[in-house]
């Protein structure tokens, strides 16, 4: 097979079946039984979702599946339940109870292994010291968190006692951490010294009392990871180890109400404001535990590696909540995937052997480009499945990965999903779908997934369209929290009696679905979810800049990258300078992930007669260039005012 070229392989739409040892022992292990499942889940939705929850641990049953006001679902209504239970308790009857839950290794390379029994002695031990701090049910926490096991146990103590967590990307400033402390009104902050990055140390704790210069919280709760310096603020700081080493391992989870909030989740929408997506326990409790049983056919022998940081919505349902649920053993890795050589990630693959791999395309394309002789260096055979989330896969990338990393031996599962769905919605299952390169194939059973025009009848085969969801499925979004206005109209505003979100796919003859990107004003770049607008407003606050306009261009490696259009104020000289201290004014205000790739200066932004920035004619601009470098002004205003015009005239 490796023999195929790219196009042969797009030309023919090639299908690779799975392979039939996989198939053989799979759950579900043909496409007969697949279309059995799901024609089944869509005749008796309620049904199929009650059989699947109760195969977790309920503290009462619930009363009615569903209720369903659009756009308001209850699910599993009257039921009372724990996700930590159901994550760790529930697994130490049996023969878990001694089985690795959580394999840590740190980018200087400690270790640290954890079985389910230690791991729920230290979550209860940490639910105490939460308790003993004064937090109670309802409750909200922030978490700022490296990617070592504190962070996990921190979100299933939080879990274990119903107070929601609100989980900050480490790499989030101190800017936009006191937002999402501010709008999520968190009584406390979970987070570390620092965490290690290619070598250096993140300032996480210096971040988090940045932040709190602007928002206050009762008490700050610190894990020593780094033994770096900070400054200690004694009337609030207080050692994870001394509050939780001295708590009791002893902890009665509550029953907690199936509607009662997990955790809140902050994402990108059109608006400049990030939102807080509200997930409730039921619900995605059954949601994260079906899918990756389901996705990734997990089983006890397995190794499961998902590579996402536990600040985005992959790192809590395939890091935490999904495989804790399944009894599985997580791997989980601190630091980048180039320290100290570009084969970390295959040298970890190899010494822990993981047996399943789930990561980003922007990841997958950055490997490709450092070579295929740093995965030669190990053995990877111990893989029997792959997976990719978070972005459309480009059929290159794919054949790379399923050809060097996986041997021609393992089905890619490339699953489209979003914070908002809580769990995967489109997916292959590994031992029954004929997969296509760049295709996140078909629905899971269950899941009511479809592509239609805006009056919200169906597109035909291939024809371009929106991506909705037509039922409600248990792990759905419940809300933006302090915002339900928003949520209605956000979700359910647009395409009559349907969820959608924001993406644009088509469907080809065989049912398969191909997401075609955002339509709204949302970019992807390595797989981190902006809004144009977050930028924007980023770039406003600084006292040179007039305007700003951005907008998303095709990027080889990061899918999307970002160009800003800016105006400075009168009298401000346009250079390098200013386009470099603009930069770092983006990564103040939001974070290294929203730094523009290039600032082009321009006397004005092109508008519409009703005042509206023309975004489809920068997006042009910006893809056309061939320039490189910091900045590029646009000297020539009269060029973009000419096309300007012509767009006033298609208009
Ligand atoms: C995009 C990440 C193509 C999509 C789980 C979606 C994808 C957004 C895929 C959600 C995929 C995610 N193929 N595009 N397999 N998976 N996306 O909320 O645009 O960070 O709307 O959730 O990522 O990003 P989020």
């Amino acid at each position: 097979m490796s023999g195929d070229s790219i196009e042969s392989v797009l030309q023919e739409s090639r299908l690779f079946p799975p392979p039939a040892s996989f198939s053989a022992q799979a759950r579900v292990g043909s496409m007969a039984a697949y279309e059995a499942l799901a024609a089944r889940a869509a005749a008796e939705p309620e049904r199929f979702w009650a059989e699947i929850a109760s195969e977790l641990t309920w503290a009462e049953p619930w009363k009615r599946v569903l209720e369903w006001d659009l756009p308001d679902a209850k699910w599993f209504v009257g039921g009372r339940t724990n996700v930590s239970v159901n994550c760790l308790d529930r697994h130490l009857a049996g023969p878990r109870r001694n089985k690795a839950a959580l394999l840590f290794e740190g980018e200087p390379g400690d270790t640290r292994v954890y079985t389910y029994h230690q791991l729920h002695r230290e979550v209860c031990k940490a639910a105490n010291a939460l308790d003993e701090l004064g937090i109670r049910a309802g409750d909200f926490v922030a978490i700022y968190m490296p990617m070592i096991p504190e962070a996990v146990i921190a979100m299933l103590a939080c879990a274990r006692i119903g107070a929601p967590h609100t989980v900050v990307f480490g790499g989030f400033s101190a800017e936009a951490l006191a937002d999402r402390i501010k709008d999520s009104r968190a009584r406390l902050v979970i987070t570390a010294d620092g965490g290690w990055r290619r070598g250096a140390i993140v300032p996480l704790k210096d971040n988090v009392d940045k932040a709190l210069e602007e928002v206050d919280v009762e008490k700050v709760l610190v894990v020593r990871r780094t033994g770096g310096d900070f400054s200690w603020k004694s009337h609030r700081d207080v050692w994870w180890h001394e509050a939780v080493d001295k708590a009791s391992p002893v902890h009665e989870a509550p029953a907690l109400d199936a509607e009662h909030p997990l955790f809140s989740l902050y994402t990108s929408g059109t608006t400049g404001k990030p939102k807080g997506i509200l997930h409730t326990t039921g619900g995605y409790q059954v949601g994260a535990y079906y899918t990756t049983r389901m996705v990734f056919d997990l089983r006890d022998e397995d190794v499961f590696w998902c590579t996402a940081d536990i600040g985005w919505v992959t790192g809590h349902s395939y890091v935490v909540y999904g495989p804790l649920m399944n009894g599985a053993t997580v791997v989980m890795y601190e630091g980048a995937p180039n320290q100290p050589g570009p084969d970390r990630f295959w040298d970890i693959i190899a010494r822990w052997g993981v047996t399943v791999f789930y990561t980003a395309p922007t990841a997958i394309r950055a490997f490709m480009r450092w070579g295929d002789e740093h995965p030669a260096k190990h053995d990877l055979s111990s893989l029997r499945l792959l997976g990719s989330v978070g972005e459309p896969i480009n059929p290159e990338a794919w054949m790379w990965y399923r050809r060097v990393i996986g041997g021609d031996r393992c089905p890619i599962v490339d699953t489209w999903w979003q914070t908002e769905t809580g769990a995967i919605m489109i997916s292959p299952l590994p031992g029954a779908t004929p997969t296509k390169p760049g295709s996140a194939t078909r629905p899971l059973p269950g899941i009511a997934a479809d592509v239609v025009k805006k009056d919200g009848t169906p597109c035909k085969a291939n024809e371009g369209g929106f991506l909705v969801v037509k039922r409600p499925w248990p792990s759905m979004l419940r809300t933006i929290f302090g915002d339900h206005e928003r949520y209605t109209k956000t979700y359910f505003g647009d395409i009559p009696g349907c969820y959608f979100a924001g993406d644009g796919a088509r469907k080809d003859e065989d049912g398969y679905f191909w997401i075609m990107g955002r339509v709204d004003d949302v970019i992807n770049v390595a797989g981190h979810r902006l809004s144009t607008m977050e930028v924007e407003s980023a770039l406003v606050s600084h006292p040179k800049v007039a305007e700003a306009a951005v907008v998303g261009r095709p990027d080889e490696l990061k899918g999307q990258a970002i160009v800003a259009f800016v105006t400075p104020k009168g009298g401000i000289t346009a250079d390098d300078a200013l386009a470099r201290e603009l930069r770092q004014h983006v990564v103040e205000q939001i974070g290294a992930l929203a730094r523009p790739e290039e600032i082009r200066f321009a006397d004005a932004l092109p508008k519409t007669r009703s005042g509206k920035i023309m975004r489809r004619l920068l997006r042009e601009v910006a893809s056309g260039s061939t320039a490189r470098g910091d900045t590029t002004t646009l000297e020539d205003n009269a060029v973009l005012e000419k096309l300007a015009q012509s767009y006033q005239q298609e208009e």
